[in-house]
């Protein structure tokens, strides 16, 4: 199923369960570990007593009380120190266990905060890495609904120099845009004074064409006979059909491209679905397609690749370097605030 990067309160959530980014002690805190108990009520802090404490690294579960969540999830992340005392491993075992822990009693959706990032002093763009490796793990192969809860802007960010490089690129695109508006404009004028001379001119017509017996060769038959075929194709069609070629099953295609069973199932079942252009572009994404291929699926759902759309610049961006990974592309999409593919 598929894993959403969302701006929320985490104690909003109405999944099965939230994970609060606790202490050793389970009995609250500051942060989301305050927000969560103040939302939840007194007996949340009444059953964390029973748990006897947490490892870091490590998960127990309560009810939600009276959280929107049916659970909360207790995690204890590691304080940072340097990055020299095992925290990566230790910060990726807290998601692991949560994980785990939900699998174990059968939910179907999890949220989570950026664990470690506030008071324990994590660097954000490394927690976000490690988060985000160990959750498209699961989501990949279980299906589980996870979302990343991002409470503020600032805890949320992509590493300097992958942010700088997409926002260099970004620019570049503004640029050629403005070129290109610049040359059709020159061109618009050109066409304009040329249309002026020709129709001082006497006309000539030929009139050969008109005659049936003018031979159409073969080959242009059987283009013809193409075109019309690759126009009859519609969205739906053409996925299934690149999903076969592509030797891909349903489940890996759909997955890969964050998208959720269900709605792949509206894809399959409706030859005239209209799907969005992130749904598109998450299929190419998860057809490995290059920027051709990608232009003649969206094609085929009636859409383009705009130069002066931040969000087909950034999955450009992705292809052109040939990075299919529709969680690291939608790290970047949030970080330009933009829509996600898939999910
Ligand atoms: N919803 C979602 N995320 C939140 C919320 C909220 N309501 N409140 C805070 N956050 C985010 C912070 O912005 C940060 O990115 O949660 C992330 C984790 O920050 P902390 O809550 O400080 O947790 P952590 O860094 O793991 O430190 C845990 O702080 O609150 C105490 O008892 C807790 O001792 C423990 C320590």
């Amino acid at each position: 199923m598929p894993l959403y990067i969302v701006r929320n309160d985490i104690t909003k959530m109405q999944v099965d369960a939230i994970v609060n980014a606790a202490n050793h002690t389970l009995l609250g805190g500051g942060g989301v570990d305050g927000a969560i108990h103040l939302a939840a009520g007194q007996e949340l802090l009444s059953e964390c007593r029973t748990l006897g404490g947490c490892e870091t690294g490590k998960a127990k579960i309560t009810a939600g009380y009276n959280l929107p969540a049916r659970h909360v999830i207790h995690t204890v992340g590691p304080v940072w120190q340097g990055g020299g005392q095992n925290e990566k491993e230790l910060l990726a075992s807290c998601y692991r266990s949560s994980m785990e822990l939900a699998l174990e009693r059968g939910l179907e959706s999890i949220a989570f905060p950026l664990i470690s990032t506030g008071a324990y002093g994590y660097p954000k763009d490394q927690a976000l890495r490690v988060a985000l490796g160990v959750l498209e793990e699961y989501v990949l192969k279980y299906e589980i609904t996870v979302y990343l809860v991002i409470f503020d802007k600032t805890s949320f960010c992509l590493s300097e120099e992958l942010f700088s490089r997409v926002a260099s690129y970004i620019d570049d695109g503004y640029a050629a845009v403005r070129e290109e508006e610049e040359g059709q404009r020159r061109e618009r004028q050109m066409t304009a004074l040329s249309y002026v001379k020709r129709a001082a001119r006497p006309k000539k017509h030929d009139w050969s064409i008109l005659s049936d017996s003018a031979p159409t060769p073969d080959g242009a038959e059987r283009e013809l006979a193409r075109l019309l075929e690759e126009l009859d194709e519609s969205f739906s069609r053409a996925l299934l059909r690149l999903i076969d070629e592509k030797g891909m099953t349903d489940v890996q295609c759909y997955k890969k491209a964050n998208v959720d069973r269900k709605h792949f199932a509206k894809i399959r079942k409706d030859e005239f679905y209209r799907p969005s252009k992130p749904t598109v572009l998450a299929f190419a994404i998860a057809l490995e397609l290059n920027l051709k291929e990608t232009e003649a699926l969206l094609k085929k759902a009636g859409f383009a690749l705009s130069s002066s759309s931040r969000f087909d610049l950034i999955v450009k961006y992705f292809i052109e370097r040939g990075n299919y990974n529709v969680f690291e592309i939608n790290e970047a999409l949030f970080a330009f605030d933009q829509s996600l593919l898939g999910a």
